[in-house]
């Protein structure tokens, strides 16, 4: 799988990522970035508020070839000295995904390299070895994006990965991008509602948490419901302008990431605490999330927990993630990919890489 002359180096992994808006092209040896090339579309959506797959498909199309001699030129390696191809298999949208996948496949069959279909899900949590050194053995992951909020319990990230819980209906960034929209912000809404938050009381007014009491407090212990809360703000915004009294959105922000945040950070702690983990990993884009990372960082502090969160370069998707993702595949000695795998839009969290099927 990996040829004689890297084996006393740890190999080299080149990952292409291209889930959503996103095409990125990174090369990764152990926990050592050597280039990360990202080009996105998302400013051909403002105007839509929200992606569009048919033109996401036809930029990566487009962006692939030059985002990849970049990646190269900047790391200073050539195809020879790769030793295995990986690509987000899952989960994103389906066009996208398949740009992705047929480069990444016509790539490793040219330079006949093994290839790997990877979860760019778990990649979110992978990426952090970048920043911060190789990943603790067992960890809680916290992923968090626009699509997921979800707990997992990572017993080795390349092979057994568990789900402890998720969200019912909207994702923690979905939630963010929806209220965005509520107060008339660009798209996406997410960072722009963390940044009014910042300005705001988060006293001032107190939304519902969803999930958080009774018996649904127990059901759903390590689960998120956000939907509820969604509906309350635009609930108040709709009565306090039928009242004629003025909006205060950097209130409305604060008050709506707190409900969010105090959510998912204390049943992060719980699910670390009932698991006997010491250590909290995030990853997603809502991780670059400026009261997520603030009130994580304090609770897992008082309960004796570490906490990883990578820098907000590696939160949103990115080849990084892609490429970490494959040096810990090939590290645990998992097959390559077939060379007839297709891209699973629902790619369950459980399934960190598209193996062969079982001889
Ligand atoms: O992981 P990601 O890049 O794409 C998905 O796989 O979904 O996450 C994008 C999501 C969007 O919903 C965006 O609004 C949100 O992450 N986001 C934020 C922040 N930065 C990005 N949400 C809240 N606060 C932020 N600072
Ligand atoms: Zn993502």
């Amino acid at each position: 799988m990996v040829s004689e002359s890297t084996t006393r180096q740890e190999p080299l992994i080149l990952g292409i990522e291209s889930t959503c808006d996103e095409t990125g092209v990174a090369l990764v040896r152990g926990c050592e970035l050597l280039a990360d090339r990202t080009a996105t579309s998302m400013d051909e959506y403002a105007r839509y508020g929200g992606i569009i797959p048919e033109i996401a498909s036809r930029a990566h199309l487009e962006s692939f070839l030059p985002t990849l001699q970049a990646a190269l030129d900047e790391a200073g390696v050539t195809f020879d000295e790769v030793d295995a191809v990986a690509v987000a298999a899952g989960p994103g949208l389906v066009g996208s995904l398949t740009v992705g996948i047929c480069a990444a496949k016509a790539l490793a069959t040219a330079i006949g390299k093994p290839l790997y279909g990877v979860n760019h899900v778990i990649g979110h949590l992978a990426v952090d070895k970048l920043a911060d050194g190789p990943l603790p053995e067992r960890f809680i992951g916290l992923v968090v994006s626009g699509g997921h909020s979800n707990l997992l319990l990572v017993n080795d990230i390349a092979t057994d990965v568990r789900e402890l819980g998720g969200t019912l209906d909207d994702a923690a960034g979905e939630a963010f991008d929806k209220v965005g929209r509520l107060l008339d912000l660009p798209y996406p809404g997410g960072p722009h509602v963390d940044r009014l938050s910042q300005q705001g009381d988060r006293e001032a007014i107190r939304f519902p948490r969803g999930l958080a009491a009774g018996k649904d407090k127990e059901r759903h212990k390590y689960d998120f419901s956000f939907s509820g809360l969604k509906t309350a703000v635009a609930r108040y915004i709709e009565g306090t302008r039928e009242r004629g009294e003025d909006i205060h959105p950097e209130n409305i922000c604060a008050g709506f990431s707190e409900a969010i945040n105090d959510s998912l950070t204390a049943k992060a702690v719980r699910a670390a605490l009932d698991h006997g983990c010491d250590t909290i990993v995030v990853g997603g884009g809502f991780s670059a999330n400026s009261r997520l990372r603030a009130l994580l960082a304090q609770r897992a502090e008082a309960a004796g927990l570490a906490v990883r969160m990578p820098p907000l370069r590696f939160c949103t998707d990115n080849g990084a993630q892609i490429a970490a993702m494959g040096t810990e595949l090939v590290r645990a000695g998992v097959k390559p990919s077939e060379w007839d795998f297709s891209p699973d839009s629902g790619m369950p969290l459980t399934q960190t890489s598209m193996l062969p099927d079982a001889d």
